[in-house]
């Protein structure tokens, strides 16, 4: 277990006669339940301990060129249940320019921002760790439908991302059961296999392919071989972006990299399909790239509740003065942990969960 600190539950302190100022921002992709995270800062922040709250927009790119939106109540409005992010977002690294960090200190300090709350996952959260080195009070929420960062159980979007592409899996059988085909699912997830694991186990899938485990085509050619000689002449496989034949590299969509150093994935589903084919003169396949499918609209009510737990947890860790922690999820405990302890680590799955989903293979 990581080096943390388990919270109180956050008790409402008094309102002193300076009126602190908090910056929220949401950076890297948007996850679902990212307004539930804010609605439950704003509000705790307003009504609990008397802050002024205002929203740095589309993430660290907002704090370098100074665009702040003020929030209040009414911004409370609808948050819960919204998808995407009313603040905006974006993938802006501060450290790929010379004077990004330095322009972010000098507007941090012109608005009179005491602290910052940064809701992101590796990339926004390694910013804010950085910041924090150099003099920034900021504290950090965990957000990723990949579920890949260390120090906590879960992310919030993660859970809505599993049940969306669930049901996906749930509608392409119906039609690949039809039409006697295989049917691949491709998911998001970068280099970790979470929503491919999670969804595949869930949906019932017949083969699933994570970053962790590279795959073998033909062993997933004998899956098929296997249903097809019990009489199964369809298969759904659930192939995460992120993996790759033994031995080769991740497929991508298009060359270039992000801010942070991503490459944009994409294209093994469609690797997987063309090959059986190839294998299979009686088989016909059909490939679904989910994409932000997956990421848009509604949280669901895990997602809204743990997102709830994580926004009020923040503004306490803000409250109580503990900066450079990010807060977690450990069991079903609120807890919080120093960011330097997650800062470019990855949660790559559990084998023993990737083991359960093995003998369903097939
Ligand atoms: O990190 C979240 C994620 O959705 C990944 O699963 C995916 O590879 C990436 O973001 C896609 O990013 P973008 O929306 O910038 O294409």
């Amino acid at each position: 277990m990581a080096n943390h600190t388990i919270l109180s539950g956050g008790n409402a302190g008094g309102i002193g006669e300076y009126k602190m100022k908090i910056g929220i921002l949401t950076g890297g992709g948007d996850a679902p339940g990212l307004n539930a995270v804010l609605r439950a800062i704003i509000r705790k922040g307003l009504l609990n301990y008397g802050y002024e709250i205002v929203g740095i927009e589309d993430g660290w790119k907002g704090l370098i060129e100074g665009n702040f939106m003020p929030l209040n109540m009414k911004s409370l409005v609808g948050l819960l249940a919204k998808g995407g992010t009313i603040l905006g977002t974006s993938r802006t690294n501060p450290f790929k320019s010379e004077d990004g960090a330095k322009k972010i200190l000098k507007n941090v300090s012109e608005q009179g921002i005491d602290a910052v709350i940064a809701i992101g996952g590796d990339d926004t959260l390694g910013v804010a760790s950085k910041l924090c080195d150099m003099g920034l009070p900021v504290v950090g929420v965990p957000k990723t439908i990949d579920n890949d960062l260390v120090g906590t159980d879960y992310t919030f979007g993660f859970q809505t991302a599993v049940s969306i592409a669930c049901e996906a899996i749930e509608r392409l059988r119906t039609t690949a059961e039809s039409h006697h085909r295989v049917m691949i699912l491709e998911v998001m997830g970068r280099n970790s296999g979470w929503i491919a694991l999670e969804s595949g186990i869930a949906g019932g899938a017949n083969a699933i392919l994570i970053p962790e485990k590279p795959f073998d085509i033909d062993e997933v050619c004998e899956f098929i071989n296997k249903r097809q000689k019990r009489g199964r002449n369809f298969s759904i496989i659930v192939a995460a972006e992120g993996a790759k034949p033994k031995g080769e590299a991740e497929f991508v969509y298009a060359s270039g990299v992000d801010e942070f150093g991503h490459e944009r994935l994409g294209g093994v589903a469609s690797y997987i399909g063309k090959e059986i084919e190839k294998r299979f003169k009686n088989i016909e396949t059909r490939t679904v790239v989910l994409g932000h499918i997956q990421r848009g609209g509604p949280p669901i009510p895990y997602d809204r509740v743990l997102a709830t737990r994580f926004g009020i947890a923040a503004i306490d860790l803000v409250h109580d003065g503990k900066f450079g922690q990010m807060v977690a999820l450990q069991g079903n405990a609120m807890v919080s942990i120093p960011l330097k302890d997650i800062i470019g680590k990855r949660k790559t799955v559990d084998s023993k969960l990737y083991d359960v989903a093995a003998t369903f293979f097939g």
